[in-house]
Order: structure tokens, then sequence, then C-alpha cells
């Protein structure tokens, strides 16, 4: 990967998920819809910083690159807006998993810790591509907890602002228990 996709690479592989009850409805196909906001800072530190533990490998400064291994815990809030209430978090990790460093394996879990589903959690699985701002990709919900029992779909994850510091993203959770 060339040294100037080194950083929208790991900005894009960092970003990797959201969360935030913001709105709850149902689609004609009886999926519960879910839309929270994965708030993540690149840089700086505060009560809002991300914590991103990264192991990388030799040869390789890129994010996304193979074998690099990045492990993260996200704020998922209610909106856009970096003082929208807190939802919850978004605990997981990301392994380089293509060999042509273009998308990374992620594997998380959504923990709700206010609103209507406090103290319940999904569980998420799925590529994560290095991509540019406003594409729209999809990981498998494969689980839950408490009030997501059983629960499987899809959610389709955009990401929607960057700062030189921030990175914020949208996050769709099409959810059914049948
Ligand atoms: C969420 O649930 C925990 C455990 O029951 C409770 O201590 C906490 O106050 C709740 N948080 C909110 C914001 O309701
Ligand atoms: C981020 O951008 C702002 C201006 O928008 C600038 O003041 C600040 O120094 C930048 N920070 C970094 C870490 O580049």
């Amino acid at each position: 990967m060339a040294a100037s996709s080194v950083i929208p690479s790991l900005l894009l592989f960092l970003f990797l998920a959201a969360v935030a009850a913001a709105a709850a409805s149902s689609n004609p196909n009886g999926y519960m819809h879910l839309r929270f906001y994965n708030h993540e800072r690149i840089l700086g530190s505060g009560p809002s910083a991300t914590v991103v533990y990264a192991v990388q490998r030799r040869d390789s400064n890129s994010g996304a690159g193979f074998g690099n291994v990045i492990v993260y815990d996200n704020l998922l809030r209610s909106g856009v807006e970096t003082d929208s209430p807190i939802v919850g978090r978004n605990q997981g990790m990301g392994v380089g998993s293509s060999l042509a460093e273009n998308s990374g394996l992620t594997n998380f879990q959504l923990v709700f810790t206010a609103g209507k589903y406090n103290g319940s959690s999904l569980a998420l699985q799925g590529l994560f591509p290095v991509a540019p701002l406003g594409t729209v990709f999809e990981r498998a919900i494969s689980g839950g907890t408490g009030k997501f029992r059983l629960a499987r779909g899809y959610l389709l994850t955009t990401e929607v602002r960057a700062t030189n510091t921030t990175l914020t993203g949208q996050l769709d959770a099409y959810i059914t228990f049948r």
C-alpha cells in the first residue's frame, strides 16, 4: 500500500461501527431498524477518546495491512453531534485479512448502556473495506444478548463525518428474531 494511503486506510479501518438507539422502527419486511452513530477519536485524548491498541506487522504501516491487529473501544451516540447522548460502546477488533490490503475482518460487540436496550448487546462480524467517505457496506449480525437474544440480521455502515481527529459513522441495524 502506498505511503500516501496509509493514513486514510488507518482512519477507515479504525472507524469500525456505530450505535445509538436514536430511531427504532420496523421495515416492510418485518425487520426492526435501529440507527446508531459510532464516534471515534483518531487523535488526542479526553473523556470520549477511543482506546485503540494496534499490533502492526514489521513491514507494514497500513491500518489494513495483512496481519495487523487493531483492538478498539468506541463510543456510541444517538446522533452525529459530539454531544449527543451516549447509548453504548462499540468494542471489538479488526484484523488485516486481505492480501491486497483493501479490507479487514472486524469482530465486535455493540454494548448498550442507556435507553430501552441498556444491558443488551449485539454481536457482529464482517469485512470493513478501505473505501471513500459515504460508501455503504454491510456486515452480519450473528447474535445478541438480553433483549437481542437470538437476533440475526445485517448492519449497514456509512461514514458520515471526518475531521483530522475524529471519524463518525452511521450504523443502521436491521434485526429479526425469526
Ligand atoms: C443501565 O443499567 C445499569 C444496570 O442496571 C444501571 O446501573 C444504569 O444506571 C443504567 N443506565 C442508564 C443510563 O439508565
Ligand atoms: C486539525 O484541524 C484544525 C483546523 O480545522 C487545526 O487547528 C488543528 O491544528 C488540526 N489538528 C491536527 C492534529 O492536525
